[in-house]
């Protein structure tokens, strides 16, 4: 006998590869087929992450779990179906969409992502939270990355879906992706198993940096060494493999910045660093991250950067940092 979560569990599983053996192996999945082609995504990559398709029919899942003997209340439970509205029974939730199953890191299917193919609102669906699924402890891809951040090393943070994915089949097999929620603590810890150097890889446009920046406190706080990679503008991962490739991505990865050099790049772009006001501003932006340092070879040379790109001696940052730690306290 199973468990309750076991059983949710095999659902899932047997949902995913519903969704998949359309995509592959029919003639309603043609259209999501050719979408997938036009975007660069083999064959190989799309078996190994087990992307399917959801026809555009409002039951077509639910009808196959039927048949299976899978009462709707499982179905439910898990948000792949929803109560209509008007009258009894229920529709499935994701329609006329590509799937992307999500994994937990040992390989169960805890949720499903769901594209749109082409244009429309929302672009992503995804599964609402489940007794499996919990958007702020998942990280998409983990299943297959796990072992290619502990041989490297370091884990690529990325923002979405199709990044991961172009990542693996360009040969970066490190990349997780969490999901276009801010970065939580739980995912970094989930993280932190396998290596603490993390790189944040994040779509270069407002959303992406202001996500950034969040994702690196919370890094950091927690003692990760963070690294920024810094796309082109307006380009995400996907976007910059298709031109530069695997050997371009690598070499942004290593010109990756620190958390203080990041922050000083993005206070210095927000505030008139000609004025002196705005070089006050600067440091006051990047004051409590340098207080926070323990190490103080490191908050140093991080001082003399400042020192550097703002044209201000050391001493008077060093001074400045001092009567604001004095206010903070
Ligand atoms: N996302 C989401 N719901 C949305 C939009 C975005 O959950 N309505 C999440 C998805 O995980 C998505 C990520 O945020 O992958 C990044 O969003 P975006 O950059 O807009 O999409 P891409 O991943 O670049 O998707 P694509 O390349 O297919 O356009
Ligand atoms: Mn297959
Ligand atoms: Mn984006
Ligand atoms: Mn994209
Ligand atoms: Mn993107």
């Amino acid at each position: 006998k199973i468990t309750k979560r076991e059983r949710l569990f095999k659902i899932n599983d047997l949902t995913s590869r519903f969704y998949h053996k359309i995509l592959v192996d029919s003639k309603q999945g043609k259209l999501a087929r050719e979408y997938l082609q036009k975007r660069g995504i083999n064959l190989e990559t799309i078996n190994k992450f087990k992307i399917g398709y959801a026809i555009d029919s409002w039951d077509s899942l639910l009808k196959f779990m039927m048949k299976k003997d899978i009462k709707p209340q499982e179905l439910l439970d898990l948000g792949l179906i929803s109560p209509r509205k008007s009258g009894n029974g229920y529709y499935d939730r994701f329609r006329g969409r590509l799937i992307f199953p999500i994994w937990d890191s040992r390989g169960g299917v805890v949720a499903f992502g769901a594209r749109i193919l082409g244009q429309g609102e929302p672009k992503y669906l995804n599964s609402p939270d489940t007794p499996l699924f919990n958007k702020s402890y998942h990280l998409y891809g983990i299943n297959l990355a796990k072992n290619n951040i502990r041989d490297k090393d370091m884990a690529l943070i990325v923002e979405g879906y199709m990044d991961v994915i172009a990542c693996y089949q360009h040969g970066v097999k490190n990349a997780v992706a969490s999901l276009g929620t801010a970065f939580t603590k739980y995912q970094a810890n989930l993280l932190m198993r396998y290596s603490y150097n993390l790189g944040i890889c994040y779509d270069a446009d407002a959303a992406g940096s202001k996500a950034s920046l969040r994702g690196l406190d919370v890094l950091s706080d927690l003692g990760c060494n963070v690294s920024v990679i810094n796309l082109p503008k307006g380009l995400d991962p996907d976007e910059y493999l298709q031109k530069e490739g695997k050997d371009g991505l690598e070499l942004l990865i290593k010109d990756g910045q620190s958390l203080i050099e990041y922050k000083l790049t993005h206070s210095m772009e927000n505030n008139e660093i000609i004025a002196i006001q705005g070089k006050l501003k600067v440091i006051e932006d990047l004051a409590e991250d340098l207080l926070k340092m323990k190490s103080f070879v490191l908050r140093q040379g991080a001082i003399d950067l400042i020192s550097k790109k703002l044209g201000l001696p050391s001493e008077t940052i060093i001074s400045e940092l001092k009567k604001i730690n004095q206010e903070v306290k």
